[in-house]
């Protein structure tokens, strides 16, 4: 008998496809998000899932779903997976680091230049029918992005591509905190010296925060780091909802205790906070970060590679290429 798999999500037809050449597939081509209750009664009797942010996996799925053994995310966050708990079951995890590194990193230094230069602002204004004179000295004055400091919170693949973006392509001054400091060739690689987070807060002129969310990391970025911030900087954040305090910002926005803001992620997205939306000074995008058709692509094909090896089918049978609880592997349950 065939193995049956669920993809919670839209996704490329043709990596769809590749999944049906394997198992029996359940997929949800209207992108319907469902509630918990919804995905725990359309996991009956699947072994594989291929999921996505949106998707709250833990302890309570599991339990509900006991015969699953392979949960394959997409994106390089998981955020929505309690590893632990899939561990602690034999479930295995996978996620689709690298693929993204470049794209990503290319849109948190977008998003970061059109918040120092208040494009979007700029463009509802004029969109608005509002320029009516050409040529005023302080229109839209913004802040400059080469020769400045670039600050990134949060030190990883993407924090790294970032580094090389502004160092080598704009002449900044790289500055950095991380849990842990890198080895001084991979400092030395994108240029970048490690700070306290202290120093990163008041010497930044473009703050960007790039780190995995986690109990540890929520609101990482608060009412008192704001307050360290120079009044003159920019704050982006392309990593996780809930790393920024984002009530608090809307607060430092409107009161110019920082200049502006880039936002891709967001507390209880899809619903942003209606006092950044009442904002000027900061640019909102709908978590697009990773949002290239190459790369969206890519994501998906690693999820569908790591979900095909998972279950024991294919070239890479038992070896899914990017997983996030290896250890399940050596257990002998995760093939179907
Ligand atoms: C990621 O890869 O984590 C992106 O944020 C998409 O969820």
């Amino acid at each position: 008998m065939r193995a049956s798999v669920l993809v919670t999500r839209a996704s490329f037809p043709d990596i769809v496809d590749r999944l049906r050449a394997n198992f029996d597939v359940t997929d949800n081509p209207e992108d319907t998000i469902w509630t918990q209750p919804e995905l725990i009664a359309r996991l009956q009797g699947k072994v594989g899932a291929m999921t996505a942010g949106s998707d709250r996996i833990d302890a309570t799925l599991l339990d509900a779903c006991p015969q699953l053994k392979a949960v394959c995310n997409i994106g390089v966050g998981y955020n929505n997976v309690d590893v632990e708990a899939c561990t602690a079951r034999g479930v295995l995890v996978t996620n689709t680091p690298d693929v993204l590194t470049d794209t990503t990193a290319d849109f948190g230094f977008a998003l970061m230049m059109a918040t120092a230069r208040r494009i979007t602002e700029s463009e509802h204004f004029l969109r608005a029918g509002e320029w009516t004179k050409t040529g005023r000295y302080d229109m839209f004055v913004g802040s400059d992005v080469h020769g400045s400091t670039l600050g990134i919170l949060g030190m990883g693949r993407i924090g790294q591509a970032i580094a090389r973006r502004g160092a080598f392509g704009f002449g900044m001054r790289v500055i950095y905190h991380n849990r842990s400091q890198l080895a001084p060739d991979v400092e030395e690689g994108c240029r970048a010296r490690y700070v306290d987070k202290e120093t990163l807060l008041r010497e930044s002129d473009h703050l960007i925060v790039v780190v995995p969310y986690s109990a540890s990391s929520n609101h990482a970025i608060g009412t008192a780091e704001l307050k360290q911030m120079k009044s003159s900087a920019t704050l982006t954040n392309i990593a996780r909802g809930g790393v920024v305090d984002d009530a608090a910002l809307a607060v430092a926005l409107n009161e110019g205790s920082i200049a502006a803001a880039g936002l891709d992620v967001f507390e209880g997205e899809p619903v942003v906070c209606p006092a950044l939306l009442a904002q000027k000074n900061v640019v909102l995008t709908p978590h697009i970060g990773s949002a290239s058709v190459s790369t969206r692509r890519a994501m998906a094909a690693l999820c569908a590679d790591n979900l095909i090896a998972a279950l024991g089918h294919g070239a890479s049978a038992g070896k899914p290429p990017t997983p996030v609880n290896p250890q399940v592997l050596t257990r002998p349950t995760a093939t179907a």
